[in-house]
């Protein structure tokens, strides 16, 4: 049964530098997933884009003395390049800055407006003489009214995490100028009604499944009573166009469009693939088809409340998100990661110390699911060397090595299985049987512990029926071993195609299987185990080692 999912990201912010946790709080466990679905044979689509929008992209730009949309070009690029890097395999990866996405955020806020969900209200915004502007969010710094940090940004205050409204601060100054005599001024702002539509929030939530239980309760605890209304409109130039009168000169608020451009995005992948975006998206058209987010847990309440709010409130048969994966944060030796600070790996740094299969096995291997997960390199190293040096790594290359050497690469019809065999099959079936439900059920970290026991299983079998002694008194029984531990190989291999794909495809080669896109789920373990396929010969390559890696190699980073 062939399954339609979408399968989005968080869209990551474009200006920048992101970092390992940025990496395994959305986009590779969104990724790992697209690749499961596509081998057991889903129809997938892996949509992501940069999210451009906001203060801090135009803060950004002007520091680099470029204008916005200049300034994300470069950016959009640098990030695209660093994900295919990673082995990202997005069928689109956007822009919240593209044509389709402003022409679908107006047409969202049209619609909302006609449904009586906009409600036009006049705030008191921070202006300032000197840049003769308004200064939203963090274009204003001062001390912080909760902690006292001197530092603080208007929307947040790094140094407690609170979020604030810049009208907070103490002791304000803009961060362009440093203009201290700003004053306040009232401005027209639009709302978003999420108070009259937390009725339908709530119900619509009731019908969700499968979801991280903290998600769940994040979602409810925001959808109570104390729901607010949300200001979708800033005074900014770099933005989408607040098409209002009056409104001339405003734009909408980042997180009004961001979401969206989820959408944009499949829009802009179906116009380049004559496809039509409705069968994702729309009512009937998407039929069972699923939708399923990666998320961070900060970016709960906007995948939960907001952008529902944004479908829902439209009146239109928009579909939504089925499945809300939530993760928590992944810290650096034991504090936030801070690409900023110098506080852990920029994922730069990260690829130009060690093949991006390490970083991908271990991060998702310690995915933070169900808490906070933290990054030490001694625990890196000892992990990535154990699991995928000493167990995966060298399974595969002693086995070929032995079939090379042995049969000439040319692997014979070997003796009868035994029970050694049959126990091993029954048990690699249903452990491959657990490590497709692990996949199914999004448990990312399930999923790798159960496939390194798999490689483990296989590296047992292999020790203790040393086809390489049995080789001189029973060639046919080294045979059968052999052959068994190179199907299992590739068995072991194909499984964790999905977190490690360049790794799996050439263990995959090396045991004489060929890798051309994503290779399909294994269907029959057992049989596949103990069936010799009567005289089938296999060309067996080469498997190069996996390297050791030391602390030095990621130190610096
Ligand atoms: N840029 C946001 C972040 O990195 C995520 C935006 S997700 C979207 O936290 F849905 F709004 F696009
Ligand atoms: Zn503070």
């Amino acid at each position: 049964m062939s399954h339609r999912i979408l399968i989005t990201s968080a869209l990551p912010y474009v200006s920048g530098a992101k970092h390992l946790g940025n990496l395994v709080g959305s986009l590779l466990p969104a990724d790992v997933h697209a690749r499961f679905h596509r081998q057991i044979g889903s129809e997938v689509l892996f949509v992501c884009a940069t999210d451009e929008h906001g203060t801090p992209t135009e803060l950004a730009a002007a520091q680099a003395g470029l204008a916005p949309r200049a300034f994300c070009d470069g950016e959009h690029a640098r990030q695209a390049a660093i994900y295919r890097r990673f082995g990202l395999s997005f069928d689109h990866f956007g822009r919240s800055s593209a044509p389709s996405n402003h022409a679908l955020t107006q047409h969202f806020y049209r619609r909302l407006d006609e449904a009586g969900l906009i409600a036009e209200r006049s705030v008191p915004q921070i202006w300032s003489p000197t840049d003769n502007r308004y200064l939203p969010d963090r274009y204003v710094r001062g001390t912080c009214p909760h902690c006292g940090d001197p530092d603080a940004r208007g929307d947040q205050c790094e140094a407690c995490g609170t979020l604030l409204d810049p009208v907070e601060l103490i002791a304000p100054r803009s961060a362009l100028s440093g203009d201290t005599r700003l004053e306040l001024r009232e401005s027209r702002h639009l709302f978003l009604r999420q108070s009259a539509l937390r009725e339908r929030l709530n119900d619509w939530l009731d019908t969700r499944s499968g979801w991280p239980p903290f998600v769940v309760s994040l979602a409810r605890s925001w959808l109570t009573a104390d729901l607010k209304d949300r200001c979708i409109t800033r005074d900014l130039s770099w933005g989408v166009p607040v098409p209002r009168p009056g409104f001339e000169g405003k734009v909408f608020y980042v997180w009004f469009d961001a979401p969206i451009a989820y959408i944009a995005a499949t829009q802009d992948w179906a116009a380049d693939q004559g496809r039509d975006w409705r069968d994702w998206w729309w009512g009937e058209s998407a039929g069972t088809g699923r939708i399923v987010q990666f998320l961070g847990k900060d970016n709960v309440p906007f995948h939960t409340v907001s952008f529902p709010a944004t479908l829902i409130g439209s009146g239109e048969p928009w579909r939504t998100a089925d499945v809300i994966k939530g993760l928590h944060w992944l810290t650096h030796e034991g504090g936030k990661f801070s690409t900023s600070r110098g506080r852990g790996l920029s994922c730069e740094a990260a690829l130009d110390a060690l093949p991006a299969d390490l970083w991908r096995w271990w991060l998702i291997a310690n995915a933070p699911e169900g808490a906070d997960a933290d990054f030490r390199a001694e625990r890196f190293v000892a992990d990535v060397s154990k699991d995928l040096a000493d167990v995966f790594g060298n399974l595969v290359q002693r086995v070929a090595r032995f079939a090379a050497t042995a049969f000439d690469g040319e692997v014979p019809t070997g003796a009868e299985p035994g029970p050694a065999e049959r126990s091993l099959a029954a048990e690699a079936a249903s452990q491959v049987a657990a490590i497709r439900a692990h996949h199914e059920a999004r448990e990312f970290r399930r999923a790798a512990a159960e496939t390194r026991a798999l490689w483990a299983r296989a590296n047992a079998y292999v020790q203790a029926a040393a086809p390489w002694s049995e080789l001189r008194h029973d060639r046919a029984r080294a045979a059968l071993v052999t052959r068994v531990a190179l199907d299992l190989i590739a068995i072991g291999a194909t499984v964790a195609w999905s977190i490690v794909p360049s790794l799996a495809a050439s263990a995959i080669s090396a045991v004489g299987g060929e890798v051309a896109g994503a290779p399909e789920w294994p269907g029959d373990v057992e049989r596949r185990i103990l069936d010799d396929r009567g005289g089938e010969t296999r060309r067996v390559g080469l498997f190069a080692p996996i390297t050791k890696v030391r602390v030095e190699d990621i130190g610096a980073a």
